[in-house]
């Protein structure tokens, strides 16, 4: 029986470079600080004229023009995003537009840091069947910030990345999508989020004079207990019911949350950390796009290899948690686009 299997790989890092040292001269914060407590050397932000759409259709064109596929052949284009173009229509829609997927149906979601691998999990079973989808998660989350608040600000980044989805059976190199779990508890929605703006808390002058507007809030410690126990404890579960031991997983692809939490994550599940892919520190939490990007990164470092078996794990905002497996029949092409500069 034919499964969804990931043809080509696409992944844009936009161009703006903020390192640790521009930001201690934004707020009271220190490049030491940030390494020590997140590992986080410098993110990227997206330039004034980009959006959530056009950093999207960046990482599409990528894994599109990577594969040689043509967009019109495309039957569904995903945007899995915390951070959307608009309240409506979908960001996904203007994704479609611009990447000329004519046959195309388009649709927004919407899961945290999680949210990619909610996304890969629920369209699998479509590309399993014959549709060829280009799911693409995409965060602008530093415009999603309070830049007044260090403890949220330094942690995130801009970026989007995009997978391309067809069915096993069509002779395409490829990386098949396995096993993969998540879950939800909405019981710690207060925790992690971006509250305002919304039904239940709408936007009103005095939200905006005090600067809450659309910015994250979360409270740091209890995020990091969370994320550390969920993804573990959903990490080895994916293993143990695949009938897999933890020594035949070659790579763990975390959620690029903070280097802490993915140390934490590595000495929980009891993995060599040489067996642990991390690109936090140039990147930061993209959020969405974090998993894509870091395979987009493996990719082009040829750190992945034919019959390695990959296993990432996700935790954010909902709380939502999420693993999923991924097997290397043969290295799928990949465009990483990553080229940057000082902003
Ligand atoms: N620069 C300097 N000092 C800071 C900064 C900063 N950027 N941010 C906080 N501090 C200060 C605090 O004010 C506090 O000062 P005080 O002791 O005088 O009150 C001190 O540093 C220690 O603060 P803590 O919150 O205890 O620091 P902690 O060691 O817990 O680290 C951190 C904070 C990095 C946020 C940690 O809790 C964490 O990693 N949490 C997870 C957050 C995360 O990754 N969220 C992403 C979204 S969810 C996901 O993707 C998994």
């Amino acid at each position: 029986m034919p499964e969804a299997t990931i043809w080509s790989v696409g992944g844009y890092a936009p161009p703006h470079i903020i390192t640790n040292e521009m930001l201690s001269h934004r707020m009271d914060t220190s490049d030491e600080w940030i390494r020590t407590r997140t590992g986080i050397h410098e993110r990227r932000t997206a330039g004034d004229d980009e959006t959530t759409a056009s950093v999207s259709v960046n990482a599409g064109q990528a894994a599109l023009q990577a594969a040689h596929f043509d967009a019109a052949d495309l039957d569904w284009v995903i945007v899995c995003t915390d951070t959307p173009e608009m309240w409506s229509p979908a960001t996904a829609c203007f994704v479609q537009e611009s990447l000329a997927a004519s046959h195309a149906s388009a649709i927004d979601l919407t899961g945290g840091c999680a949210g990619f691998l909610q996304t890969l999990q629920i369209m699998s079973p479509l590309a399993a069947a014959g549709k060829r989808l280009l799911v693409i998660g995409t965060e602008l989350l530093t415009h999603a910030l309070n830049w007044n608040d260090r403890t949220t600000a330094v942690l995130f980044g801009d970026g989007s990345s995009a997978f391309l989805l067809g069915p096993s059976d069509e002779g395409v190199p490829g990386i098949r999508i396995g096993l993969g779990l998540s879950r939800s508890d909405g019981a710690q929605s207060d925790i992690l989020g971006k509250p305002f703006g919304g039904t239940r808390f709408p936007i009103t002058p005095d939200v905006v004079l005090e600067g809450r507007l659309h910015t994250i809030r979360m409270e740091g410690p209890k995020v990091f207990k969370h994320a550390v126990t969920l993804m573990s404890d959903i990490g080895r579960r994916v293993v143990q019911e695949a009938s897999l031991g933890l020594e035949q997983i070659d790579w763990i692809v975390p959620h690029q949350a903070n280097q802490r939490i993915i140390d934490a994550v590595t000495h929980q599940v009891g993995i060599p950390t040489d067996r642990v892919f991390s690109h936090v520190a140039k990147f930061a939490n993209t959020g969405s796009a974090s998993i894509g990007l870091a395979m987009a990164d493996m990719l082009e470092q040829h750190l992945i290899k034919p019959g390695q078996r990959l296993l990432s794990v996700a935790f954010g905002a909902g709380f939502s948690w999420a693993s999923q497996l991924f097997y290397v029949d043969q290295i799928p092409p990949c465009e990483f686009r990553h080229d940057g500069q000082p902003a």
